[in-house]
């Protein structure tokens, strides 16, 4: 029998620039692992390009669905026409599919976060206290992960203490808001500790962190992945602690995107990371 998903056309990642996405990696590699003839590609599509975008999308013609990276993941979001409750909470979506006519949404990032320590780190959601460094878009979807895994006690550690309240708002009583020079007091015993702040990023300025005040186990992750060992979890683990590095989190959240769009849910192998791992050395 012929799999009719198969004349149809392929699926994209769409931003703006949009150079360097590794999600056509990822997702052309299980293609070919499924033996599936479609394809994936990087689109450049600009915001004032968009609406029309997903109005082409919507007719059904030209893709399956897709990703949406920065800075479309808002207006993915109000676009679509039936976004699920993750991607409503965080107010961005980044994949979208066709189902009956219309566009549905969601945001798998809290997935990936959650599912790359459940490989890396498993047993890390049985912590009581967590710590999270950022409260920009990325920490939304870190938060979103550890109150849905049932952490009770949740710290945003922020330079801006405001914008660390903002989401304390948004996600919920078990979430706490906290200014830079709290962080040795709300670190006391924690099991968890992530950062999800650009510090130390592609080499800029790397902030002196002391994890002593953890608990004696804790697991310590970052959601950046260039590079794979951040300043953070050097740190971290020159200081005796686990840790897991953020290109499990990128990995993972393309899993339920491809489900979606092409109707078998792929695995992420040794051989997809170290695939993306070769891309990143050549082109930073
Ligand atoms: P993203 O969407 O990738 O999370 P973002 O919205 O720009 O990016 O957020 C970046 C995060 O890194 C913020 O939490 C930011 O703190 P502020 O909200 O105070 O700006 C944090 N950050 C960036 N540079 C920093 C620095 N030099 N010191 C402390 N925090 C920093």
């Amino acid at each position: 029998m012929v799999d009719s998903r198969e004349t149809l056309p392929g699926a994209f990642v769409a931003g703006f620039p949009i150079r360097h996405s590794r999600s056509p990696i990822i997702h052309n590699y299980w293609l070919s692992q499924f033996n599936i003839r479609s394809h994936y590609e990087a689109l450049e599509v600009s915001p004032d390009q968009l609406p029309q975008f997903i109005a082409e999308l919507r007719k059904g013609q030209a893709w399956r669905g897709g990703n949406f990276t920065i800075p479309h993941k808002e207006e993915a979001y109000r676009l679509a026409d039936r976004p699920d409750d993750l991607a409503k909470e965080l107010g961005a979506a980044n994949t979208l599919w066709l189902e009956d006519g219309l566009i549905h949404a969601t945001n798998t990032d809290a997935h990936g976060f959650a599912a790359n320590l459940d490989s890396e780190l498993p047993g890390w959601d049985k912590v009581t206290s967590a710590v999270v460094l950022g409260a920009g878009g990325a920490s939304r979807s870190v938060i979103q992960s550890l109150r849905n895994r049932g952490i009770k006690e949740i710290h945003v550690v922020n330079r801006t203490v405001d914008r660390a309240r903002q989401l304390a708002d948004r996600f919920g009583a078990n979430i706490h808001a906290q200014p830079l020079p709290a962080l040795s007091e709300v670190l006391k015993g924690a099991g968890l500790f992530v950062n999800t702040t650009s510090l130390g990023m592609d080499g800029s300025e790397a902030m002196a962190i002391d994890f002593s005040p953890l608990a004696e186990k804790a697991l310590v992750t970052d959601i950046v992945y260039t590079p794979l060992k951040t300043s953070f979890l050097a740190q971290a683990e020159a200081q005796g602690f686990a840790i897991a590095d953020g290109l499990g989190m990128l990995l993972h959240q393309a899993v339920p995107g491809f489900e979606k769009w092409f109707g078998h849910r792929p695995i992420v192998d040794q051989t997809l990371r170290q695939r993306v791992m070769d891309s990143m050395e050549h082109h930073g």
